[in-house]
């Protein structure tokens, strides 16, 4: 899938505003109110999480019976903070690839180690961003989503960002 299909995904799945908002008029008056079904927003939202693999950098994951198996009162919650990192080869580093964590919540690159963010509803994540937040990180590739924030590193800022920012 390309870059860009993705970022119209990603947005998508953040602004949730124009998926299933409709409108509404209130008993007895010309008034209308929009209305927003909160379900199929969810819904939507873990279709395109699970369809884009979100959980792929952003879940821890443990060795089971099948292989690598997302721990699921984990999922989505980032890079693990007692988590040990494997070595790593410069010498591979620097031919300019980049080489993921077993569970792929880490990865160093040319540009230095980065660490998958916390993306559950818990305050240590994203429970008190705004949705405002939520775009700015999404669309502008911006730490916390905050305007003044740092840019966020690879693996993830590609994502989503226009390529040639
Ligand atoms: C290839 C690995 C990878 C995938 C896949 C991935 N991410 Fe990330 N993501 C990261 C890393 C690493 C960071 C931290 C970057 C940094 O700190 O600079 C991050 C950061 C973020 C942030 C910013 C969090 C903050 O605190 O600023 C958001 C939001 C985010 N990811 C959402 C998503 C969503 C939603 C998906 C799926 C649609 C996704 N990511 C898929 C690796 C990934």
């Amino acid at each position: 899938m390309r870059i860009s299909n993705l970022m119209l995904i990603a947005v998508a799945l953040f602004s949730g505003l124009n998926i299933v908002a409709c409108i509404k008029t209130v008993p007895g008056t010309n008034l209308v109110q929009p209305m927003v079904d909160h379900g199929e927003k969810v819904k939507r939202g873990e279709y395109l999480v699970n369809a884009i693999g979100c959980d792929e950098c952003h879940s821890p994951k443990r060795f089971g019976p099948q292989g690598p198996e997302i721990i699921p009162e984990l999922r989505l919650s980032g890079f693990p903070h007692d988590a040990v990192l494997p070595s790593i080869d410069t010498g591979t580093v620097n031919k300019g690839w980049a080489l993921f964590a077993p569970d792929l919540t880490s990865a160093v690159g040319l540009w230095g180690q980065s660490y998958a963010a916390n993306l559950t509803p818990d305050e240590t994540g994203t429970g008190n961003w705004t949705e405002d937040q939520f775009l700015t990180a999404i669309k502008k590739g911006k730490f916390k989503g905050l305007e003044n924030g740092r840019d966020l590193c690879h693996p993830c800022l590609g994502l989503f960002t226009k390529p040639n920012r």
